[in-house]
């Protein structure tokens, strides 16, 4: 085997989370490689390749197997259908059902909220001379814009942003492994609490996103049921979080590290959505996503059997020459720039337009705040947190004037 075709490929291993993109370069060689790690699985990275599985719904299912080493999440996670893991007609349902919570007006509204939570973050930090990105921004914004939008009282914020990293841990448990019973705590205090919530927004229906849904719960014609709507706020809970935190972090990272686009974004504010757009692209914050199939199917060629898991690399797609022009340049006036960061087909996530929204505001007023940004320790080595899926920083200490 030559050295182009060997492949590495284990999201646990250490030296891989932190940096995955070496590796995936292999994989663009040729069509989709099978390995053999519990399950048969199947390594979908060329840009081609990832759209098609993405766009064939009716081939590579959502719905995750019932394979022994995920039963312990299913019973700790529950199994109501959740949109993100179902496939028609269950999926066209639910996402009918939750789409009136994503309306354009809805997320219209939110703007002012979200730069009302930026500046008084920023003003924290502000006069310190150095923040973390992190910690001073990233990480708190997303999850009070969530409590925001599920009408919960703003101070319950720093609890749930605790509960849903201490779930996304989950991901960082090797399949097999028995779940920390911190994991197992913390999601059933996040269910407890909602029960409660939903309880209280049925006595009393306000304008928020979970009274919305209780009412889609209520209504006669189609109804999301309790187990779905906790599923569901749940789910928004952890992916609208973590990943628009990601965006706002590995965005920063490579514009400090592309000290050029720095300053053009400084100088030409108005290339901030198609900066976006790249931030999204060159360093994603959802690595890969997964399908399954049950039928005997052909990827590109390779014969993948009933069973198999799909690993379909989004962020290996958004670096395919075959794709991009210089895929491997950092260029924030990319055009075109047709991504796979927030997936395709009818999964296409719900809270793209939110978190486009949010990681501008959050990086837009960071420019308007301070002249001058750059890192604080640019010798020193990054930290990455757990999840091969959700990517994204621990700690991005910045100088600030
Ligand atoms: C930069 C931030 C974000 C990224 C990169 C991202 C990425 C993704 C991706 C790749 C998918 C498709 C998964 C698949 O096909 O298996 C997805 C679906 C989803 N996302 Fe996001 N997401 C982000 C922010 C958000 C936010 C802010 C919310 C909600 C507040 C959200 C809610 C959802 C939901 C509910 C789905 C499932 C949609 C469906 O199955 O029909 N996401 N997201």
């Amino acid at each position: 085997m030559s050295e182009a075709e060997r492949i590495f490929f284990n999201p646990w291993d250490e030296a891989f989370r932190a940096n995955p993109y070496p590796y995936y370069k292999p994989l663009m060689a040729g069509p989709p490689r099978l390995l053999n790690v519990f399950v048969p699985m199947a390594l979908v990275a060329r840009y081609a390749d990832c759209a098609a599985v993405l766009r064939d719904h009716e081939h590579f299912s959502s719905v995750p197997p019932r394979l022994p080493f995920l039963e312990e999440r299913i019973s700790v996670f529950g199994d109501a259908p959740r949109v993100v893991f179902s496939d028609p007609p269950v999926h066209t349902r639910l996402r009918r059902l939750v789409s009136r919570a994503f309306t354009p007006r809805r997320i219209r509204e939110l703007e002012p909220k979200i730069r009302e939570f930026t500046n008084s973050l920023l003003e924290r930090a502000a006069g310190r001379g150095g923040l973390d990105v992190m910690a001073d921004l990233a990480n708190p914004l997303p999850v009070m814009v969530i409590s925001h939008m599920l009408g919960v009282p703003h101070e319950h914020y720093p609890m749930f942003k605790q509960w849903s990293d201490t779930v996304i841990e989950a991901d960082n448990t090797p399949p097999g492994m028995p779940l920390p019973q911190t994991v197992r705590d913390a999601f059933t205090a996040l269910r407890e609490y909602f029960v409660a919530e939903i309880e209280k927004r049925r006595r009393h229906p306000g304008d928020d996103l979970v009274s919305v849904l209780v009412a889609a719960h209520e209504g006669s014609d189609e109804v999301l049921s309790e187990a779905e709507l906790i599923a569901f706020v749940v789910i928004l809970l952890l992916a609208g979080n973590e990943t628009t935190t990601n965006l706002i972090g590995n965005g920063m990272l490579a514009l400090t590290r592309h000290p050029d686009e720095l300053g053009r974004l400084g100088r030409s504010p108005e290339l901030m959505p198609s900066a976006i757009e790249e931030m999204l692209r060159y360093d994603g914050p959802v690595q890969a996503t997964m399908r399954h199939i049950r039928q005997d199917t052909e990827i590109a060629g390779t014969m993948v059997t009933a069973g198999s898991l799909i690993f379909v690399l989004l962020a290996a797609a958004n670096r395919d020459p075959a794709q991009f022009r210089e895929p491997e340049t950092f260029d924030i006036a990319r055009t075109p720039n047709d991504h796979l960061a927030f997936g395709e087909g009818i999964h296409f996530c719900i809270g793209a337009p939110l978190a486009r929204m949010e990681g501008a505001i959050a990086i837009g007023s960071l420019f308007e705040r301070f002249k001058r940004i750059r890192p604080a320790t640019p010798e020193a080595p990054l930290k990455y947190k757990g999840s091969f899926f959700l990517r994204g920083l621990a700690s991005l200490p910045l100088e600030v004037a």
